[in-house]
């Protein structure tokens, strides 16, 4: 995915929000490209705009014609009214429940067993902690079989553990269905456990870039090399001014 040149600005009452300004950004087709960038500073815009759920002022977000994308936002974002298997087959249009595809079937069985949801099948959304809330909609995305996904800090509601948790298993579900992810957070070392290159967002464009990619995971976060780059960012994101102070 190319994103190229990318301009939005809102108008809130008499103020004129210019949120991004020219923004470049090349997507992996295969690896997990983490934003990372305070709050406010558009990140969700960034992923609005990639999802084709907003229009950009200017700019493009190139990628195959026939490419498809899965979103998992902050918050699961699950029908209370459905069980977690129609859930997840809802993106699919065949909400029919077991019985009638074979096929549709055992991709829900690898589904519900890649996002350790096995079992929990005919759960309805309430009866789940939040971190399994966020597995099946990480599930009914994959269900769509997305060339990319989009992630909107999807893990920032969570507790550390589950958090952690949940960087694991994503990068488990990386490993086995090899999409490219576009992954937003303002969490520094999350970006540094999940990303194989992650970049800094700030005054509208993607303002630095590190490259993670001979580093292996699982990743030691307290390893000299990732501190340095950590170091780095820390640095890099101290330099700019508080939120909303963008000209
Ligand atoms: N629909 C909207 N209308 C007006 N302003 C918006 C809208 N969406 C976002 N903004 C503004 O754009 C800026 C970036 O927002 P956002 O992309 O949500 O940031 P982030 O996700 O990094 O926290 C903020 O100043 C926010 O107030
Ligand atoms: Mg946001």
């Amino acid at each position: 995915m190319r994103i190229r040149d990318l301009c939005k600005e809102y108008q809130v009452a008499a103020k004129r929000i210019e949120v991004l300004k020219g923004l470049n950004l090349d997507v992996d087709n295969h690896g997990i490209t983490v934003v990372l960038g305070r709050s406010g500073c558009g990140k969700t815009t960034l992923l609005r705009l990639a999802a084709g759920l907003e229009q950009a002022d200017r700019g493009s977000v190139e990628m195959g014609s026939d490419a498809k994308m899965g979103v998992i936002f902050q918050e699961p974002r699950l029908m209370p009214w459905l069980t977690v298997g129609d859930n997840i087959l809802f993106g699919t249009g065949k909400r029919q429940g077991r019985g009638r595809h074979r096929v549709l079937n055992r991709h829900l069985d690898y589904l519900l067993d890649l996002t350790g949801l096995k079992g929990f099948e005919d759960a309805y959304p309430s009866q789940l902690s939040g971190g399994m809330q966020q597995r099946a909609a990480l599930a009914r995305a994959l269900a769509y079989k997305p060339d990319y996904l989009l992630m909107d800090e999807p893990f920032a509601a969570l507790d550390y553990f589950t958090r952690s948790q949940m960087q694991k298993e994503l990068l488990k579900i990386h490993q086995a269905e090899q999409k490219g992810i576009l992954f937003v957070t303002h969490s520094i070392d999350e970006a540094l456990t999940i990303g194989k290159k992650v970049v800094i967002l700030e005054d509208g464009g993607c303002r630095k870039e590190y490259d993670l990619g001979d580093i292996p995971y699982p990743r030691d976060l307290l390893s000299e090399k990732i501190g340095k780059i950590k170091k780095g960012i820390v640095e890099e994101m101290e330099k700019t001014g508080e939120i909303g102070m963008l000209p």
